[in-house]
């Protein structure tokens, strides 16, 4: 691990060269942050749950055709994925209204939206993240037209294939926010990058609407590890000796949540 070179350090991940040529090693950390870096503390496992997790979901997404970064699973903790030129833009696809669009809109946490709705945001920490629309995508050159066509298409037909997977585990997908880049080959096409695990997206128990996903962390409900063991249990993607109950959640959820001191966009 010394001798590789590490190309880039986030909030929950570290980028390796990789053994190949326009490849990375991908290694996840259990690191996490909230509210533009604000908040910050370790999730316990996180890195082991999310790597399988993001893993497990990329390999079925690229089965049916949908393009992603995603090569191999190589440990507990990373895996190999293709180096890309990354767009700047977060895309975030909503199925029920929470976070940011709630206050926003002053719309009631949990409505059910008519359709999905994507919404763009710009890839900066140091502006968190502002939302933009298509205009600014290509009035500043971040992706022409035909590209950002093809992450809108791409983001829907994640969207709507998580939202099936997840359904089958009872869980709802709320909102899920996505990454994408250019392949660092000729075609230079359009592939879907990061992560999809519950730092990413809103996972609701279906029934309880309990939340199972990093809102756990950004508003101190408690039991964040157990929520993500849960969903990669549900999923079928941790043996069961690994797993743990979910008693522990159910009553953690009634915890006030704690007031952030300044707000970061999160979907
Ligand atoms: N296939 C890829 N090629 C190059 N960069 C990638 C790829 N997939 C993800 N990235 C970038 O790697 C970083 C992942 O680390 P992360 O800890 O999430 O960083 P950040 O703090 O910037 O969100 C992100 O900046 C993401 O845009
Ligand atoms: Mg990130």
């Amino acid at each position: 691990m010394n001798d590789r070179r590490k190309i880039y350090e986030g909030k929950a991940k570290i980028l390796f060269e990789g053994p190949e040529r326009h490849t990375l090693v991908q290694h996840f950390k259990d690191d996490a942050t909230a509210f533009n870096a604000q908040k910050s503390g370790t999730i316990s496992g996180k890195g082991v749950l999310n790597n399988r997790m993001s893993a497990y979901i990329m390999e079925r997404l690229n089965a049916i055709g949908i393009p992603t970064h995603f090569i191999k699973a190589l440990n507990m903790r990373e895996q190999l994925i293709k180096r890309l030129d990354i767009i700047p833009i977060e895309v975030v696809v909503r199925n029920v209204a929470a976070g940011s669009l709630c206050k926003r809109l002053a719309i009631k946490e949990g409505h059910v939206l008519a359709r999905p709705l994507i919404e763009l945001y710009y890839k900066s920490d140091a502006l968190n993240d502002p939302l933009i629309n298509e205009d600014h995508v290509l009035a500043f050159s971040w992706a022409d037209s035909q590209e950002l066509e093809d992450m809108m298409t791409l983001a829907l037909r994640v969207n709507d294939f998580l939202s099936g997977m997840m359904a089958g585990a009872q869980l709802t997908l709320v909102d899920i926010k996505l990454e994408f880049g250019r392949t660092q080959d000729d075609n230079q096409d359009i592939v879907l990058a990061d992560e999809i695990s519950p730092d990413g997206c809103r996972l609701w128990d279906s029934t309880t609407h309990e939340k199972m996903d990093k809102d756990r962390f950004r508003y101190d409900l408690g039991n964040v590890a157990d929520a993500y063991q849960e969903v990669a249990k549900r999923l079928g993607i941790l043996p069961l000796t690994h797993s743990r109950t979910t008693t522990a959640i159910k009553g953690a959820a009634k915890k006030p949540a704690a007031k952030p001191h300044r707000k970061k966009r999160q979907p």
